[in-house]
């Protein structure tokens, strides 16, 4: 059997991002986007989280937000099937996860196939999962980074799309080994879904190609 291969779609996208926290990725994708970018716009902000500040700062830009308590439902699957009816409504064409804290099951992201993407603070597949900067640090890695990937259902796995390198300091505290990560996530998120609306992205088993 040949491999299977997917291009992204090269039109003005509509974004769903996901969050749980600050929402600082959120924010440099939506400067992005207000700058001009990015070929697309966001067409929901979503949170399982009721206080997460970046829900506030997504109301404070107008744009459409939705909390939903995974509580509120018997099981992952019903409380995923209503996010998806959220998101087909919208017409999304991509999710966004940014620091979203909650794992997407594998019938979710099969749902979207090569339709998500994440930012992790690390350089995948070293130091996958929670509290990587911490253990970068503590393992004594000379440099680290940030990884935005396509998501799979094997968690932090995905295809890699673009990664940024940054060194680690002696000096440095997991504060300022994580703030150093950041400025980098923020610009190569952007980067990588400039990238996708483009029709730019190229993916071939494990690989992605910039055409
Ligand atoms: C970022 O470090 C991101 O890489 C990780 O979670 C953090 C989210 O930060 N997945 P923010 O909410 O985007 O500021």
């Amino acid at each position: 059997m040949g491999e299977e291969i997917f291009v992204s779609p090269k039109k003005k996208g509509k974004v769903a991002v996901f969050i749980s926290g600050r929402g600082s990725n959120f924010r440099a994708l939506h400067d992005a986007i207000l700058a001009g970018k990015i070929n697309a716009e966001i067409a929901l902000v979503f949170s399982n989280k009721k206080e997460a500040p970046g829900l506030k700062i997504a109301q404070e830009r107008n744009l459409e937000t939705l909390f939903l308590n995974s509580k509120d439902y018997p099981s992952l699957e019903e409380f995923e099937k209503e996010i998806i009816k959220e998101l087909k409504k919208r017409d999304v064409d991509l999710i966004c996860l940014a620091g979203y804290m909650k794992i997407l099951s594998s019938s979710f992201c099969n749902e979207f196939n090569n339709c998500i993407m994440n930012i992790h603070p690390a350089l995948l597949p070293a130091f996958p999962g929670l509290h990587v900067q911490k253990k970068a640090l503590e393992w004594g890695v000379k440099y680290s980074g940030a990884t935005v990937h396509f998501v799979t259902a094997d968690v932090d796995m995905g295809p890699i799309i673009i990664q940024a390198v940054v060194p680690v300091h002696q000096d440095d505290t997991e504060e300022t080994l994580s703030d150093r990560i950041l400025k980098e996530e923020h610009k190569i998120y952007a980067e990588a879904v400039r990238l996708f609306f483009e029709g730019k992205l190229e993916i071939r088993g494990r690989r992605v190609f910039i055409r």
